[in-house]
């Protein structure tokens, strides 16, 4: 895994779309794999710049989200849905038709899933996934324990992440305790993973994503595996890393043919 500290979440983001607009130059029917959440909203902010300003394109764009809360439709404010739109899709050329994300209204939660990993696997795949991670390691809402082969499917949050992730509900009662997620070998099978994390809340995650053992207690943690996970944090969510100046030193030293900036 590249671990990249950047001095902000500003400036981590801006590589982070970067990254992104570099594939989309590159091949401009790239499948993007999406996070709603707090953490990559800077993230999208800079995509919509770029679209404004730069003339980054998303014609052919596909997306997939994460992950739904169940029982939420696409018009309710707390839906990711809602959040989806409201701070990325209207504001870039992205046609309707691509875009996907789980159905939180479905009736048959099972066959839904199985339709959405198919979608994946018929666009061709995830080219670049964008993730945040929760306080207890998951990605997605693969909370801890999830199989790390898991794919599309129902998940129950823990109270952890319904305490951190209630911020649009007026009160724990009335947030959902389901979703439909992504599961950790779908987001596993994606060509190349950018996981964010800012702010010292996640620096206990974080450091046991990087630097402790693969394990399902820790769902973050698999990207230890994966071929091409890139993870870009502040100086506070990278507080607990252990190895941090030599993380520095390679990012710093990288040949020119590699580097992003
Ligand atoms: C959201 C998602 C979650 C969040 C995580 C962090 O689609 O899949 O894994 O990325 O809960 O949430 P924030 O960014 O709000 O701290």
């Amino acid at each position: 895994m590249e671990v990249i500290i950047k001095r902000t979440p500003a400036e981590g983001c801006r590589l982070a779309a970067r990254l992104a607009a570099t594939l989309i130059h590159r091949k401009p029917n790239a499948v993007l794999g999406l996070s709603a959440g707090k953490t990559p909203l800077p993230l999208y902010a800079e995509l919509i710049r770029l679209h404004r300003e730069e003339g980054l394109d998303f014609r052919q764009v596909t997306t997939f989200n994460l992950d739904e809360y169940l029982g939420l439709g696409p018009n309710d404010p707390r839906s990711y849905h809602f959040h989806m739109r409201e701070t990325l899709f209207k504001h870039i050329n992205i046609p309707a038709s691509q875009i996907h994300i789980p159905d939180g209204l479905t009736r048959d939660v099972p066959r839904a899933c199985k339709e959405y990993d198919e979608a994946i696997l018929a666009a061709g795949g995830i080219d670049l996934q964008i993730l945040g991670i929760g306080r207890d390691g998951h990605i997605g809402f693969n909370e801890p324990t999830s199989s790390l082969s898991s794919h599309t499917r129902i998940k129950t949050l823990t109270q952890e992440t319904i305490h951190a992730n209630n911020r649009s509900f007026p009160s724990h009662n009335e947030m959902p305790l389901h979703v439909i997620t992504m599961g950790v070998g779908t987001i596993r099978e994606a060509g190349c993973c950018i996981l964010l994390a800012f702010g010292e809340a996640k620096a206990r995650a974080v450091s046991k994503m990087v630097e402790g053992p693969i394990t399902a207690l820790v769902p973050a943690s698999i990207l230890q595996l994966h071929p091409h996970a890139i993870a870009i944090f502040d100086k506070a969510a990278s507080r607990r890393l252990s190895l941090t100046p030599y993380y520095q030193h390679a990012y710093k030293n990288k040949p020119s043919w590699q580097r992003y900036e």
